[in-house]
């Protein structure tokens, strides 16, 4: 939910701004703008894509070396120019870039209306500039003071930062809610919503925690807390590479995304399973174990993929660690007065670490005494800083907005938890706890084989990728999968699809089959198959067409069948992870065929900081 950048330096900094806008589209990219101080601010901000941004400012030659740029996905107000960050208060003095949400915007603008302040644009940012401005021209104070007073002022969260053109080699960063990183350079500081803008200058770093202020000027960096508590700076160094956020030769991230899950999934599991097989082991639940095992519930929380993976996990929790397990979207767990008790443990589960409605969610279970864990890829994320204890997935920066390898490797960790649970319980003998751990070390190279077939996808999604509709059922395990197929399709080529328990099928969806709805059946062998055979007679009777996703060597679906694809034969607990790999492919080709833009779908963003 937006990408901010800031840069103050030896280097020109309107080029470090624009490559760093880059990286951050993925949060969002309605409208783009960038300022760059040279003696007086120099302003530029359109709606569209960083791309049209760079248009817009043309053969402008935009000189200096401190300055900051904003890509932005549109809370208050549309996407337009007017709207567009930065956005300069009323007499001109500050220039702010801003992700979250300051909720309390309408009765501060209701106070600043009658002294005399007027917002030119509908965002909350706007007034945040001129409550800094008003405060810093009545009290004759430091643009410092003034932004730190302000901020005591706000309700909702912000991650910004400031600049002030009477202290012109000054930047002023803040934090509370949306995430901010600081590079630290030599004789430079950058500061990003993320690390990917910082990572090919320096990998010194400092996160930003909530309250925090960052007073930088041009080799000196000032951190303190917006009560003007000093804070001693904790510099951490990265652990990311250049290559990692690069296409590396795809058309698209998600392409790359999708055919990195063999490495992914490997990463994930590299150093926590023995080599002898015979043992799981995560590092960062170790302290915690014993009150994870003596659960009697366990919640799972999240939105979006991580959500559907969280269903996965359910079953996988149920099955092998027999322990009672509740799905819950983070939106709604939060607002509805929950029931959680001190020996719940709640899971939360997402791919940023930063979702609000899941931090939120998170800090309701840690008030109500429940052991909280999370499960997330970004390191040093707001969730991972939040919870009591966690793993991280390791599947390296995902940047294409519809998640693919974050999914599969939640689902992995979260596989990998069930067993050590259900070993740990008494649940599993050594010899299946061994058995199930070996079926995870091969999901790899399975997955290789089926990425293989990506031709066949091909074809498949040139005979569909006009249609209006989908239905993707599944029991069981691909029940989830078939929910994440439906999610894949409409987010990226806004084709309506809906995922289905398929035994549900005949309570509802079964009245819109015809010979015009394609039907995604994961009908894969598992303990359901036989059930699943039925489903699919079901929808042909109808005269569905049917999509099957298949056990290798499978011949009664293939029979029966409009279309297969095959998946090669696996123990069912890690079955999900196979399956949904044809139908991130599926997805991703029919949107590229409808020419949609696949990495950044229309009013989609990655990271999700609004409630
Ligand atoms: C957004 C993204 C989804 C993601 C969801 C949850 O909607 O577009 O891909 O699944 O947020 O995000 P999280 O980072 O918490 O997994």
């Amino acid at each position: 939910m937006c990408g901010i950048v800031g840069y103050i330096g030896h280097r020109q900094a309107y080029s470090i701004i624009i490559n760093g806008l880059k990286r951050l589209e993925y949060r969002g990219y309605d409208s783009a703008g960038v300022c760059v101080m040279n003696g007086e601010p120099q302003l530029f901000k359109c709606k569209g894509k960083v791309s049209d941004l760079e248009k817009h400012v043309g053969s402008n030659n935009v000189v200096g070396t401190i300055g900051m740029g904003h890509t932005r996905w549109a809370t208050h107000g549309v996407p337009n120019d007017i709207n567009a960050h930065p956005h300069v208060s009323m007499h001109g003095k500050f220039t702010i870039i801003h992700n979250g949400i300051i909720e309390n915007y309408s009765p501060l603008k209701a106070r600043l209306e009658k002294r005399g302040y007027k917002s030119i644009s509908d965002t909350d940012t706007e007034v945040l500039a001129n409550l800094i401005e008003y405060i810093y021209l009545k009290g004759n104070i430091s643009a410092e003071i003034a932004v730190r007073l302000a901020l005591t002022k706000v309700i909702g969260a912000y991650g910004l930062v400031v600049m002030c053109c009477d202290e012109p080699n000054t930047l002023i960063a803040a934090r509370k809610g949306s995430p901010l990183v600081i590079g630290v350079g030599d004789d430079e500081y950058f500061v990003a919503s993320d690390a990917t803008p910082i990572v090919e200058f320096t990998n010194s770093v400092i996160y930003l925690n909530d309250n925090d202020v960052a007073i930088i000027k041009r080799g000196e960096l000032t951190l303190k807390t917006i009560f003007n508590e000093a804070l001693e700076p904790n510099i951490q160094t990265l652990d990311l590479d250049i290559e990692e956020i690069e296409k590396g030769g795809f058309e698209h991230f998600m392409l790359k995304e999708i055919f990195e899950q063999p490495r992914s999934i490997h990463d994930t599991f590299r150093g926590r399973i023995s080599q002898d097989l015979n043992e799981i082991h995560l590092g960062g639940l170790y302290h915690v174990l014993p009150r994870l095992i003596n659960a009697k519930r366990i919640i799972l929380i999240g939105c979006g993929t991580s959500w559907h993976a969280a269903l996965v996990g359910e079953y996988l929790m149920e099955e092998l660690a027999r322990v009672p397990v509740e799905v819950e979207y983070a939106s709604e767990f939060r607002y509805r007065n929950p029931i959680i008790y001190k020996d719940d443990v709640v899971i939360a589960i997402s791919q940023s670490g930063e979702t609000a409605d899941t931090l939120a969610a998170i800090r309701l279970a840690r008030s109500a005494g429940a052991l909280v864990l999370g499960v997330c890829n970004v390191v040093g994320s707001s969730i991972p800083r939040e919870t009591d204890a966690g793993v991280y997935t390791h599947a390296g920066p995902e940047i294409g907005v519809a998640s693919t390898k974050a999914f599969t490797a939640q689902v992995t960790i979260l596989t990998m938890i069930s067993i050590l649970m259900g070993w740990r319980k008494g649940h599993l003998s050594q010899e299946r706890y061994k058995e199930l751990i070996k079926e995870i070390t091969l999901v790899p190279e399975k997955i290789e084989k089926i990425l293989g077939s990506n031709s066949e996808v091909i074809k498949i999604a040139e005979i569909f990728h006009k249609s209006t509709n989908f239905l993707y059922l599944g029991r069981g395990y691909f029940f989830p999968v078939a929910l994440e197929g439906a999610l894949k399709l409409k987010e990226i080529s806004y084709i309506h699809a809906e995922g289905y328990p398929a035994a549900e099928m005949k309570h509802g969806p079964i009245a819109l089959i015809d010979e015009k709805m394609p039907v995604v059946v994961i009908a894969a062998k598992d303990s359901s198959y036989e059930k699943v055979v039925s489903n699919v007679q079901e929808v042909k009777a109808r005269k569905g067409v049917v999509i099957a996703i298949v056990t290798e060597g499978d011949t009664l679906i293939k029979e029966m069948a409009d279309y297969v694809l095959e998946i090669p034969k696996a123990h069912e607990i890690v079955e999900s992870l196979l399956a949904v790999i044809p139908l991130q492919l599926l997805a991703y080709h029919i949107a590229l065929m409808r020419g949609c833009n696949v990495d950044q779908p229309r009013n989609l963003a990655k990271s999700v900081t609004v409630e």
